[in-house]
């Protein structure tokens, strides 16, 4: 054996050490990841963070009726209780039969439409992210308690 072949044999040995060492950490770090995952899944803006999954859900509901969504719970957590409960900025009431008589004579699809695009002093979705499923909710919601 001579110096050139010592030194390849090192030099193989040393990589041999490197990727087997690569290997090890990189196993470890998986275990570590699985480990970790079912506690901390931190969920960063721009990622699918289960909301795909839930909007198809949502979906699945209007198709089927939409009977899943809550008008009455969506009506408070999306903020139209805000302007709706008071008559905020000349909002028709809540339950208010009067301010909604002339309103439901419109086809439903055109308060729809209007919670969508914004109407007077309502932002377009009443300023909410609410969907379209969420929105048509709330206001069937509304139509009932002005009926
Ligand atoms: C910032 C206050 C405000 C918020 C928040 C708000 N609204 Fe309104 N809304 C109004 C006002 C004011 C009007 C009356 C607009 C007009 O006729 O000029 C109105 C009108 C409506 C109408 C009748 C539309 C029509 O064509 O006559 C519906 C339906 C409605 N809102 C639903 C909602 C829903 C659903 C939400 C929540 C997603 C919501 N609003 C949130 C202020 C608000």
């Amino acid at each position: 054996m001579n110096v050139k072949q010592i030194a390849k044999g090192c030099i193989a040995l040393g990589v041999a050490m490197l990727s087997g060492s690569g290997a090890v950490a990189d196993a470890s770090r998986e275990a570590i990841a699985e480990r970790l995952a079912p506690v901390g899944s931190v969920c960063l803006q721009g990622q699918d963070c289960g909301t795909q999954a839930a909007q198809a859900d949502a979906e699945s509901n209007a198709e089927s009726g939409g009977g899943e969504l809550d008008g009455a719970s969506l009506y408070s957590s999306t903020g139209c209780a805000a302007c709706h409960d008071s008559g905020a900025a000349g909002a028709p009431g809540l339950g208010d039969a009067e301010a909604w008589a002339s309103r439901l004579e419109q086809d439903t699809q055109a308060l729809y439409q209007s919670v969508f695009e914004g109407k007077g002093a309502m932002p377009a979705r009443g300023g909410s992210s609410a969907s379209d499923e969420e929105i048509e909710a709330v206001v069937d919601y509304m139509i009932a308690e002005a009926e």
